[in-house]
């Protein structure tokens, strides 16, 4: 691989995507070492250095490495933040496969060849590199960080069928992700792509090498974001399933606001108990308008505030209406009615109106236009 192969006009095979923060000290010995296995593979190839403008001056290394090897280096002076890095990387590419791996050499650079031919004959879209395969392993890890290290994988089964989904070690035929909206928070690019292009893919067993310069920037608020991208992913592969699951939680909250106006103004107010529970109704509802609008439904705040609400009201004075016809029906024309089992009856009518609410508000109030 020589330097004028940037600007040669055969394509290239593969852009290998480095995220940097602090690397100074990695980099000089990860580049040669990266265009010298893939010169032997005859891949043809460059690096692109994505560094977030790091005060150790990772791109000044960076761009003094590009007058021998071929190298691209970006540096984002606004911005910070490893996926955002990785798909910055993976747009300035123009070669057929790009690849993401750590700048700190945990990412073994000798198993490159097998992650990028795969793609390059056409067998799979994706490959990653797997600690959690035969073959695979990880350095000298304590056990409190297999610990994480697992139970983040455990937490992503509905998502992906990779078996090690945070290893950050991931070469990807370009045409799969280049019209694609990302949309990651955090670090967890490769799961990111998995989940969303939901490519064919092949693992690749590597052993995960600790770093032996700097430190790592794998921090708690990292961790959260994990679990909001999580979120955000079960989101999109399960919407309507998510969407149901939140609803019901914020009916609970709406019971539960809903019971202690009752009780305070009940008590303290002394209020007449018909006009207790219209003033709990209309709160909890206004709540549950809110929350649903803002956090259950996908497409909630595209719904007219004024509108919406009204549309709302209507929806659950239709629900009331659709379990009194259960509750009705269940006590006069089955058994149930006959053993006196009121409360199963009501919690039956209960289920059938949050049902029927979910479906009229997903339907009517909170569709969201048209995609
Ligand atoms: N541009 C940019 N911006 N790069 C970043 C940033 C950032 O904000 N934060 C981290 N990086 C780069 C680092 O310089 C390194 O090349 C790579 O991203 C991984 O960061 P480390 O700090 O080395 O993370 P780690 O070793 O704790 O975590 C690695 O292993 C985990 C598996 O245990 C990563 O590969 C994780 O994705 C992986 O889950
Ligand atoms: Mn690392």
């Amino acid at each position: 691989m020589t330097k004028n192969n940037i600007n040669s006009s055969d394509k290239l095979d593969v852009s290998i995507v480095l995220p940097t923060y602090n690397e100074a000290q990695n980099i000089p010995l990860m580049v040669p070492k990266i265009c010298n296995v893939l010169n032997k593979a005859k891949i043809k190839g460059e690096v692109i250095v994505v560094d977030d403008n790091s005060p150790d001056k990772t791109g000044d290394v960076a761009q003094k490495l590009a007058a021998k090897y071929p190298v691209q280096v970006i540096v984002r002076k606004n911005e910070r933040g490893l996926a955002t890095a990785v798909l910055a990387g993976f747009r300035k590419s123009k070669a057929t496969v790009c690849v993401v791996m750590d700048a700190d050499g945990s990412h073994p650079v000798d198993t490159l060849p097998d992650m990028i031919t795969p793609i390059l004959e056409n067998q799979y879209e994706a490959t990653i590199g797997t600690r959690y395969i035969e073959g695979g392993a990880t350095d000298n890890w304590p056990l409190i960080r297999r610990i994480i290290s697992k139970t983040a994988g455990f937490i992503t089964l509905g998502l992906t069928k990779m078996k090690d989904s945070t290893s950050g070690f991931m070469a990807i035929k370009r045409s799969k992700i280049e019209n694609q909206k990302f949309q990651p928070i955090g670090w967890k690019i490769v799961l990111e792509i998995m989940v969303r292009v939901n490519p064919s893919f092949l693992e690749v067993p590597i052993t995960f090498q600790d770093r032996q310069h700097g430190e790592s920037k794998l921090s708690f608020k990292e961790q959260i974001n994990y679990l909001r991208h999580l979120e955000k992913l079960y989101e999109f592969k399960y919407q309507t399933v998510v969407e149901f699951l939140r609803f019901c939680f914020v009916g609970l909250v709406g019971l539960v606001i809903d019971l202690s106006i009752i009780y305070l103004l009940k008590s303290f107010v002394g209020l007449n108990l018909l006009l207790c529970n219209i003033i709990g109704f209309s709160v909890a509802l206004t709540n549950n308008y809110f929350m649903n609008r803002h956090w259950s439904f996908v497409h909630g705040k595209q719904a007219h505030l004024v509108r919406g609400f009204l549309a709302f009201f209507l929806v659950c004075i239709l629900g009331l209406l659709a379990r009194l016809g259960v509750v009705y029906t269940l006590q006069e024309h089955t058994f149930l009615g006959a053993k006196d089992s009121f409360l199963i009856i009501s919690f039956i009518g209960i289920l059938v109106a949050s049902v029927f609410n979910f479906v009229g508000s997903k339907i009517a109030v909170f569709k969201g236009s048209a995609v």
